[in-house]
C-alpha cells in the first residue's frame, strides 16, 4: 500500500560517514517500507551503530539523505526525534529508583496518565521478566537486567519507527526468543522496526527484508528467501560412510525434483547416505562479505568484468 502520501519509514541515498580518515559509510542505500522488519545485517564493525545513530539523529552524516517517516534527519532532527525510539537509554536509567520506577517515570513524561503508566510498567516488567525485580533499585540489578530493562524503557511508548541496536546481545538463549516475540507483536500492531544484528539466524527469523552491510554499503538485500536463493538452491547430497560427500545434484525443492534428484544418484550406483542441504543465511553472509571489509560480491562482479574484457 505506498502511494505518493506515505513515505517509506526509512529512506536512505547515498550516506557518507567518516572518522577522521577512516570511511565506515560509503554511499549507503537503503529503503523500509512502513509495518516493515528490517534487518541490517552485518559484521563488527561495519557500520550498523554508526548507520542508527544517523538515523535517530545523534550523529551527522557527511554526505547523502537520511528521512524517517519522511523527514529529514538532519533538517529537522527533534521532528524525527518524536516518532521513533531507541534502545541503549541505560543512561537515562536512574539506578537509585527501582525499575517499576523507571518505567512508570519514563511513562509520565511521554504523556500517560499514572494509572495508564502503572499498568504499562506492569505489562513491561513481565514481558521482560523482571517483575520480581520491579520493586528492587536498578542499582542492585545484574548487567542481563540491565539490559532487559533498557529495552523495556524503549517500549513505553508505541513509536512509528523502532530502532533496535543488537537488541539480543548479550541475552540468554529464553530471553531472546521473549524479545522476539515481543517484536514479531509490535510489527502485528503496525510499528516498523528497525534492527541490526550480527545473528543471521536472528535475521533469518524476524525480517521481512534484509540488507547486508560490508564495506561501507549494502552489498546484498532482500527478503531471507531471496537472499538464501542467491547463494543457490537446494542441494540432494551423497555422502559415505566417513561423512565425504560422493555426489551432489542441485534440485528445486519440491517432490518430483528430490525424485529426479534421486533417480540420478541411484543410476550412478554409488552408495551412501543421502542429505538435503538447503542454504542458511551463513552461506549468504559468506559468500557476500569478506573479513576485509570490502564486499566480496563487488570483486566478483570485478572478476566477472574482467574475464568479459580478457574474453
Ligand atoms: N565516534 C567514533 N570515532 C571514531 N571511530 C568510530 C566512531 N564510531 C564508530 N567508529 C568506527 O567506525 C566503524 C564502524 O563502527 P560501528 O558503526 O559501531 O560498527 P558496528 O555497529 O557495525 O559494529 C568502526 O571501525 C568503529 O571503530
Ligand atoms: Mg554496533
Amino acid at each position: 500500500m505506498s502511494s505518493r502520501s506515505t513515505p517509506p519509514a526509512v529512506d536512505v541515498r547515498g550516506l557518507r560517514k567518516g572518522f577522521g580518515r577512516h570511511t565506515v559509510l560509503d554511499g549507503l542505500d537503503l529503503t523500509v517500507e512502513r509495518g516493515e522488519v528490517f534487518a541490517l545485517l552485518g559484521p563488527n564493525g561495519a557500520g550498523k551503530t554508526t548507520t542508527i545513530n544517523i538515523l535517530t539523529t545523534l550523529v551527522r552524516p557527511d554526505a547523502g539523505t537520511a528521512t524517517v517517516a519522511g523527514i529529514d534527519v538532519v533538517q529537522a532532527p527533534e521532528q524525527v526525534k518524536q516518532r521513533i525510539s531507541l534502545t541503549g537509554q541505560s543512561a537515562a536509567v536512574d539506578d537509585v529508583l527501582t525499575g517499576n520506577e523507571n518505567l512508570v517515570m519514563l511513562a509520565r513524561l511521554s504523556g500517560l496518565s499514572a494509572r495508564a503508566a502503572r499498568a504499562r510498567a506492569t505489562e513491561l516488567l513481565e514481558r521482560f521478566a523482571l517483575t520480581d525485580a520491579g520493586a528492587k533499585r536498578v542499582g542492585t540489578y545484574s548487567g542481563g537486567m540491565r539490559r532487559r530493562l533498557d529495552l523495556a524503557l524503549s517500549f513505553v511508548v508505541t513509536p512509528e519507527v523502532l530502532f533496535l541496536d543488537e537488541p539480543t546481545t548479550g541475552l540468554d538463549t529464553r530471553s531472546r526468543r521473549e524479545l522476539w516475540d515481543v517484536i514479531r507483536s509490535l510489527a502485528e500492531a503496525g510499528t516498523t522496526v528497525f534492527l541490526t544484528t550480527q545473528y543471521l539466524e536472528e535475521a533469518d527469523q524476524l525480517a521481512d527484508r534484509i540488507a547486508v552491510l560490508d564495506g561501507g554499503c549494502v552489498v546484498a538485500s532482500g527478503t531471507p528467501a531471496a537472499l538464501k536463493a542467491r547463494v543457490g538452491g537446494d542441494t540432494v547430497e551423497l555422502h559415505d560412510a566417513h561423512g565425504d560427500l560422493l555426489r551432489e545434484v542441485p534440485t528445486d525443492g519440491t517432490v518430483s525434483g528430490l525424485r529426479r534428484a534421486l533417480d540420478v544418484l541411484d543410476e550412478s550406483g554409488a552408495e551412501g547416505v543421502v542429505t538435503l542441504r538447503r542454504p542458511s543465511l551463513d552461506d549468504v553472509f559468506l559468500a557476500l562479505t569478506s573479513s576485509d571489509g570490502r564486499g566480496r560480491a563487488d570483486a566478483r562482479e570485478a572478476e566477472a568484468s574482467a574475464l568479459k574484457e580478457i574474453a
